[in-house]
């Protein structure tokens, strides 16, 4: 099958196209490498085609949708704090860049869309955790809002034009690739702070926590949810809420090198305390994640020290 991924010069696109092509698929790749990077492709840039355009310029949609039947939308502006920071430039990605998507997909041959949307930033502050599918949306930055219109938009294409849909809703992604130097991702961000032998900067008092999961296990899901015929939304986590403190002795663990911890002021945008609730994934898609926190971070620190 034909298939675009947008964003697949990133962190997660690459691997969902390095996935892909192992099943058989024709990938083509649409990236404006903001964040994405063409060394992310270097494995597999023979085998794919890639157009570096940008989802909010139609032309760009035009040619990179060509003959194709399904697409898997990750473009997008990544970052929590670059939401709060600038919501207009946000919005103009993840949800003008979505809507021209939308419309270009409406002129295409496309049947079914998998939409990354974001599970750690759409419940806020929920009432009971890990929380499901069903918990109110209550984004409290506007990168969750984006990300909620954006699913919102996408039902309404659904509902009016008969566009095939799932939404995944990821938790805190982590795995080989993710940029260290980003401000999002913050497995990546410690490894090379502590490779740099940089002080590892903990916002608020380390009792956060957040629900990890490993990049194939998204990729996994991702497939999963093209391959089911539902219109349908998704949590994809591990449902297991892990403290920021917990979270750095498991890296010291694994890294085996010394490190300080250096506490600051908690970011605005940022919620406290998330895990998603996995049943419906596990009962409907039949998934379940693979790869436990400990072992995916030892594969994150093997790439990391070859890599970086
Ligand atoms: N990393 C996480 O923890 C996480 C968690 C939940 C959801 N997500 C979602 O997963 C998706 C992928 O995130 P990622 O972590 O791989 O980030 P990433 O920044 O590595 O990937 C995003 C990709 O989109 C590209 N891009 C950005 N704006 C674009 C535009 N206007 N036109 C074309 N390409 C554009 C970037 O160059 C990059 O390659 C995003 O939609 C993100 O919201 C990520």
């Amino acid at each position: 099958m034909k298939i675009l991924v947008t964003g697949g010069a990133g962190f997660v696109g690459s691997h969902l196209i390095e996935e892909l092509l192992v099943e058989g698929h024709e990938i083509v790749c649409l990236d404006n490498f903001s964040t994405g990077k063409k060394n992310n492709l270097n494995q597999f840039q023979e085998q794919i085609t890639l157009v570096d355009g940008d989802i909010v310029d139609t032309k760009d949609l035009q040619t990179a949708l060509d003959g194709v039947e399904s697409v898997y939308h990750l473009a997008a502006q990544i970052s929590v704090s670059h939401s709060v920071r600038d919501p207009l430039f946000d919005a103009s990605i993840n949800i003008n860049g979505f809507i021209n998507l939308l419309n270009a997909l409406l002129k295409s041959s496309v049947k079914r869309i998998v939409y990354v949307s974001t599970g750690g930033a759409i419940y806020g502050e929920p009432p009971k955790i890990p929380a499901s599918e069903t918990t109110p949306e209550a984004p409290i930055s506007p990168y969750g809002l984006s990300k909620l219109v954006g699913e919102k938009y996408l039902r309404w294409y659904s509902t009016n034009h008969g566009l095939s849909y799932a939404i995944i809703r990821p938790a805190n992604i982590y795995g080989p690739r993710q940029d260290p130097l980003g401000e999002a991702g913050v497995i990546s961000i410690f490894l090379g702070r502590i490779l740099n032998q940089e002080p590892l900067e903990i916002f608020g008092d380390g009792s956060d926590t957040r629900d990890y999961v490993y990049v194939k296990d998204i990729a996994s899901i991702c497939m999963a949810a093209m391959d089911s015929k539902k219109n349908d939304t998704y949590n994809a986590g591990t449902g297991i809420q892990i403290t920021l403190e917990d979270l750095v002795d498991t890296i010291g663990e694994v890294t085996s090198l010394p490190y300080k911890k250096e506490y600051k002021e908690p970011r605005p945008g940022d919620v406290k305390k998330i895990a998603l609730d996995i049943t419906k994934a596990k009962t409907e898609l039949n998934w379940t994640p693979r790869i436990s926190l400990k072992e995916g971070i030892q594969y994150t620190w093997d790439w990391f020290k070859n890599e970086t």
